[in-house]
């Protein structure tokens, strides 16, 4: 059996991390070509090297260059930057990238990926949200396939098998409630970055921790399936799921509901990602209970509707992807800056969401352009949504 050529972009966060543990157990299937990150954890780049013996390290910023260079087996070259992240990428050979890098910084990745023909199974869901319908044409044009991996996605992705395009009614996503699901909101001001960040049922970077706790996480899930799946905002539903088992559901058109069930660890959907269309066996050592022992030690599966009050980031999103032009972009991009702020102790939890509202009532009042066209043009409205937030940010004294 010939392996698959991988590169995994974000090799050393949650995703990237829980990808090498399905490419451990699948060796003979997968071939880990290309790592790469940013460098903030050199050590721990190193040591994947030396397991998975790449082709070729890529570390995004220089700081983390230094310290890697003799850390490295002698068959794996380094490159260093931005350019030669989209080098390692863009320049063919690979057949499948998995962009596992947080925020709209893994959108060129991912354009470079895909315009060179290879398969994304795709994790960073702020790219899909900044220029969707590029990145589709990008995939139409080289042949190559856009394979989600969030929980969510993948679910609908498996579920969406069991009909034809036109017999889809709706998509019903499924949210864990994040940490603060039954918190006094009158308490929310005071909360720190590691309460927000102390998801309760998945194990994740910060920067999605926190877009989980103010249910922003879901607004941007919202996008990333109207332009995975080509279904308007209008038919996408959003369920509180505290226990995290019903990743999604796809109501067809008879009314019945495919829904999608398993164990709330990421190997599962980046599996299926990876093996797709195949299905391989489970990993021995994932969450490796079977789904009657799973279900028989879960007491309830609740389903409530989200609190548009408690949890207003959903609505913004729903709008912004109504609005179109460069809202979903730019929703993304001060969302990025204010979760940042937050996670830096610049300005508190409660001011996450505001921000992202005044910048898109900005971008309604004033912004002139329409829908991205270009990669090129989906990063001018991310600075624009950047520029706008820091504005705003400093109005909250951050
Ligand atoms: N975590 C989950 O369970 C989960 C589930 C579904 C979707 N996602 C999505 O997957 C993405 C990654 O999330 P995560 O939780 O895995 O994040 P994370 O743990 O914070 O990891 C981020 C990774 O991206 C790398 N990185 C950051 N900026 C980069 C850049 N400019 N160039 C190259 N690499 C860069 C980091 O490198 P360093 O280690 O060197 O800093 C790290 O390897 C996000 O878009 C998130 O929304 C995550």
């Amino acid at each position: 059996m010939s392996r698959r050529s991988v590169a995994v972009l974000g090799a050393t966060g949650s995703v990237g991390e829980a990808t090498l543990a399905v490419a451990r157990n699948h060796r003979d299937r997968l071939r880990i070509s290309v790592l790469a990150a940013q460098g903030t954890r050199p050590a721990r780049l190193a040591e994947l090297a030396r397991e998975f013996r790449p082709d070729l390290v890529v570390v995004a910023s220089g700081d983390g260059a230094a310290a890697l260079r003799s850390e490295l087996p002698d068959t794996t070259s380094l490159t260093c930057g931005g350019q030669a992240l989209l080098d390692a990428v863009g320049t063919g050979g690979l057949d499948l990238v998995v962009t596992a890098i947080v925020g709209a910084a893994g959108l060129q990745p991912a354009a470079a990926a895909l315009a060179a023909g290879a398969d994304l199974a795709l994790a960073n869901k702020e790219a899909m949200v900044a220029a969707g319908p590029v990145l589709h044409r990008l995939a139409a044009a080289s042949g190559a396939s856009i394979l989600p991996v969030d929980s969510e996605h993948a679910a609908i992705h498996q579920a969406l098998r069991a009909g034809r395009p036109q017999e889809v009614c709706r998509l019903l996503l499924t949210a864990s409630g994040g940490p603060f699901l039954d918190r006094d909101p009158a308490t929310l001001d005071a909360v720190t970055p590691a309460e927000a960040t102390a998801h309760p049922t998945w194990n994740m970077g910060a920067k999605i921790s926190v877009d989980s706790a103010t249910l922003m996480n879901k607004g941007l899930e919202l996008i990333e399936a109207s332009y995975l799946f080509d279904v308007a905002g209008s038919r996408i539903d959003i369920a509180i799921h505290p226990q995290s088992l019903v990743h999604s559901i796809v109501e067809f058109c008879c009314g019945n509901g495919i829904a999608q069930i398993s164990a709330n660890d990421m190997q599962y959907p980046i599996q299926y990602a990876l093996s797709y269309p195949e299905r391989w066996p489970r990993a021995a050592g994932s969450a490796s209970t079977g789904l009657t022992e799973l279900l028989q030690t879960t007491s309830n599966l609740e389903f409530r509707q989200v609190d548009p009050v408690l949890f207003p980031a959903p609505s913004l999103a729903r709008a912004a992807l109504a609005g179109g032009g460069g809202a979903p972009a730019a929703l993304n991009a001060a969302n990025e800056i204010a979760v940042d702020a937050f996670l830096s102790r610049r300005v508190p939890f409660t001011a996450i969401v505001p921000v992202v509202a005044r910048v898109l009532e900005r971008h309604d009042q004033q912004a002139v352009g329409g829908e991205p066209e270009s990669i090129e043009e989906a990063l001018a409205w991310d600075s624009w949504g950047r520029r706008h937030a820091r504005e705003v940010l400093a109005q909250f004294g951050g």
